[in-house]
């Protein structure tokens, strides 16, 4: 059984290494914030991490992710309050709500990278995620929101630092 480390916990999931990660996260984890959309690596709903990068885990195969760290959106934080997560209360970002850990984890793997992206960045990046309900101006807005709240703190977290 292939040992995975997912969320920060080594788990060995009773699957064939060339099953898809997001059946070993959904069937055998029991964790479903990933959804199933396509199936075929068009839509985001399954997005997760792999060692930062985010990846459509129905096309990542289980053997693919072995010795590397996947976090899906139950381990983006711990108490559900990643600046991502906020804001997107904040601007009431989604309707039926099927595609928005996608949405979240994309934009995730972003603002690790960069916290001061140009609003062409954010579409850029968030291009491949689909959203039927048409959220996807919210979604920039939340983005743009998080982005400029990681600076802030992490200004104060440098202005609090000892010299
Ligand atoms: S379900 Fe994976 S990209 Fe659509
Ligand atoms: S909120 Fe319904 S698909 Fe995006």
């Amino acid at each position: 059984m292939p040992n995975l480390n997912i969320n920060g916990r080594n788990v060995s999931v009773d699957a064939a290494g060339d099953s898809p990660l997001l059946w070993a996260i959904r069937e055998q984890l029991q964790m479903t914030g990933t959804k199933f959309g396509c199936g075929a690596g068009l839509c985001g709903a399954c997005t997760v991490h792999v060692n930062g990068e985010a990846v459509r885990s129905c096309q990542t195969m289980v053997s693919d992710v072995v010795g590397k760290k996947v976090v899906t959106i139950e381990g983006l934080s711990a108490k559900g309050d990643h600046p991502l997560q906020k804001a997107w209360i904040t601007e009431q970002v989604p309707q039926c709500g099927y595609c928005q850990s996608g949405q979240i984890m994309q934009a995730a793997a972003l603002l690790a990278k960069n916290t001061n992206p140009t609003r062409e960045e954010v579409v850029d990046h968030m291009d491949g995620n689909l959203c039927r309900c048409m959220t996807y101006s919210r979604i920039q807005k939340a983005i743009m929101r998080a982005a400029s709240d990681m600076r802030t703190a992490s200004n104060v977290s440098g202005e609090r630092r000892p010299t």
